[in-house]
C-alpha cells in the first residue's frame, strides 16, 4: 500500500495497514548537508538532524556517554544488511568495514581489528602486552570497569602492580600527575582518553610522546573519543585504542574496534585467534600437523563470523557523521556542553563542577555534584521527569554526569537545570 500522510490522519484503520517502516517514515527528513561556513549556532539546521533520530521527542536524552541513539540511516542500513544475508544465504559482509574505520580515526586498515565493544578491546590488548611480575601500569582514579578490571584481572593473576593518578585541574596538572607516578618498573600508561566520570579531555598526545621518550607502553581507552572528537591515531602516537561505534559514533549497539600500531603486532600478543586471524596455512589432516601464522594485520586479533547487519550499520554511521561534519559535530559538542557547564556554574555555591573549566579540557561530558543532594535521588527526580543523565557511583565519586550529542537542544539542558535548581 502506497503511503499517504493524510490517509493516515483521517483514519485509525489506516494504521493498522501500515508497515513499521511506513509508520516510521513519518518522522523522517533527509540529513540535509550543511551549509559552508561555522553552523554551530544555526540551530534550525541541528533541528533538522534531530528529526533522523527515532529518539522519544519528549525525553531529555542527556545520556550519550553510555549510549548513542542511532539515527535512522543506521537503523535502516542494520535493517537491509541483515536482509541481504538473510534473503540470500551469503557469508561475509563486514570485511570493508575496518578500512572505513581506519581512515575515521587515522590509522591503516590492516591496524585495525573488529570488536563488539570497548571492554573487548582493553582485554585483547591488556591480554597482549608483555608484562611479568613487579611490572607497574598507571591508570586513573575515574576508571570505568571495563579499563580497570582487566588490568586488575592481571594484577591477581600474573602480579602487575597497578598505581592510579587523579586527572588534574588543567592538562598540564594531569601530566605532572602522571610523570610523578613513573618508575624504572613502570610498562604502560593506560589511560581513557576522556573518563567516563566527569569527561575531560585528557592530554594523551603528550603522555604518549612523554612514554615513548621512557620506553613505556601507552593503551588508550578511547571509549568516548571516536564521534565526539575529530581523531588521528597516528599523530597522537598511542599503542592501542580501544573503542565502539554505539556511544559518539551513533552507531549499532555491539560494534567497536582496536587499533593496535603495526610495529607492536609481534609484541603484543594475540590469544583469541580463528578464521581470519591466521595465514590459512594449518592442516591437521598431516604427518605431522601443519601448523599457521598469524595474519600480517590487526585481523589476528579476532576471528570467526562477524554481524554483517551491524557493520553496515557502522559504514552508515560514518557516513551520516562525514555528511554533516566532523569538525562541524565536534564544535555543536563541545559548544553544548560550555552551554550546560555556565548554566550550572551560574546556579551558583550548590553546584560542585567537577570538569575542568580549561578550554582543551573539555568538551561534550560534564561532571557535578549538588551540595546536599545524594547523587541517586537526583537521578529518580530526573527519571520522573523524562530526563536522562547517569550517576557516578564508580571510585567513591558519588556524582551526576551528563552528555550532551548533535541530537540535543538548549532547551533540554535547561529542563535538567531548572531541576537542579529546584533540588
Ligand atoms: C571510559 C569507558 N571505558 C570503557 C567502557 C566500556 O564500554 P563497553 O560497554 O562498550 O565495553 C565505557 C562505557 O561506558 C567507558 O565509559
Amino acid at each position: 500500500m502506497k503511503f499517504n500522510r493524510r490517509n493516515f490522519i483521517r483514519s485509525a484503520s489506516v494504521l493498522a495497514a501500515l508497515s513499521l517502516s511506513e509508520i516510521e517514515a513519518l518522522g523522517r527528513t533527509p540529513l540535509a548537508t550543511p551549509a559552508d561556513g561555522d553552523i554551530t549556532d544555526d540551530e534550525q539546521y541541528w533541528a533538522s538532524v534531530r528529526q533522523n533520530f527515532p529518539l522519544a521527542k519528549d525525553l531529555a536524552y542527556l545520556n550519550n556517554g553510555t549510549m548513542g541513539p542511532s539515527p535512522y540511516p543506521v537503523i535502516d542500513a542494520v535493517h537491509k544488511g541483515m536482509m541481504e544475508g538473510d534473503m540470500h544465504g551469503g557469508y561475509g559482509g563486514w570485511e570493508t568495514t575496518a578500512a572505513k574505520l581506519a581512515r575515521f580515526v587515522g590509522a591503516d586498515e590492516d591496524e585495525i581489528a573488529l570488536t563488539h565493544n570497548v571492554t573487548d578491546g582493553i582485554n585483547i590488548a591488556c591480554w597482549g602486552y608483555p608484562l611479568k611480575k613487579g611490572d607497574e601500569v598507571i591508570l586513573t582514579t575515574h576508571e570505568h570497569v571495563g579499563n580497570a578490571f582487566p588490568w586488575l584481572n592481571r594484577q591477581k593473576l600474573h602480579g602487575i602492580v597497578i598505581k592510579a593518578y587523579t586527572p588534574g585541574a588543567t592538562a598540564h596538572e594531569t601530566l605532572n600527575n602522571i610523570e610523578a607516578l613513573i618508575t624504572k618498573k613502570t610498562r604502560v600508561i593506560a589511560t581513557p582518553h576522556i573518563p567516563c566520570t566527569q569527561g575531560q579531555v585528557i592530554p594523551v598526545k603528550e603522555i604518549c610522546r612523554m612514554a615513548k621518550e621512557k620506553g613505556i607502553f601507552c593503551a588508550i581507552d578511547g571509549a568516548h573519543g571516536p564521534g565526539m572528537l575529530p581523531l588521528d591515531l597516528h599523530d597522537m602516537g598511542c599503542d592501542t585504542y580501544a573503542s565502539c561505534c554505539h556511544k559518539w559514533m551513533l552507531g549499532p549497539k555491539g560494534t567497536g574496534f582496536l587499533y593496535v600500531r603495526k610495529e607492536l603486532q609481534d609484541t603484543i600478543q594475540t590469544y583469541f585467534v580463528g578464521g581470519g586471524s591466521d595465514m590459512g596455512t594449518w592442516n591437521t589432516a598431516t604427518v605431522p600437523i601443519t601448523s599457521t601464522g598469524y595474519a600480517h594485520s590487526a585481523h589476528r586479533y579476532y576471528g570467526g563470523t562477524q554481524a554483517a547487519g551491524l557493520y553496515k550499520g557502522v559504514d552508515a554511521a560514518i557516513d551520516f557523521i562525514e555528511t554533516i561534519g566532523m569538525e562541524n559535530i565536534h564544535r555543536r559538542i563541545k559548544a553544548l556542553g560550555k552551554y550546560t557547564q555556565d548554566q550550572l556554574l551560574a546556579i551558583g555555591d550548590k553546584v560542585e563542577m567537577l570538569t575542568p573549566t580549561e578550554d582543551r579540557s573539555r568538551c561534550g561530558v560534564n561532571g557535578f555534584r549538588i551540595k546536599g543532594v545524594a547523587f541517586g535521588d537526583f537521578c529518580n527526580t530526573c527519571s520522573e521527569n523524562k530526563v536522562r543523565i547517569r550517576g557516578v557511583g564508580e571510585n567513591g565519586l558519588k556524582s551526576l554526569r551528563v552528555s550532551t550529542h548533535i541530537y540535543n537542544t538548549k532547551e533540554e539542558i535547561d529542563r535538567l537545570v531548572e531541576l537542579v535548581k529546584k533540588a
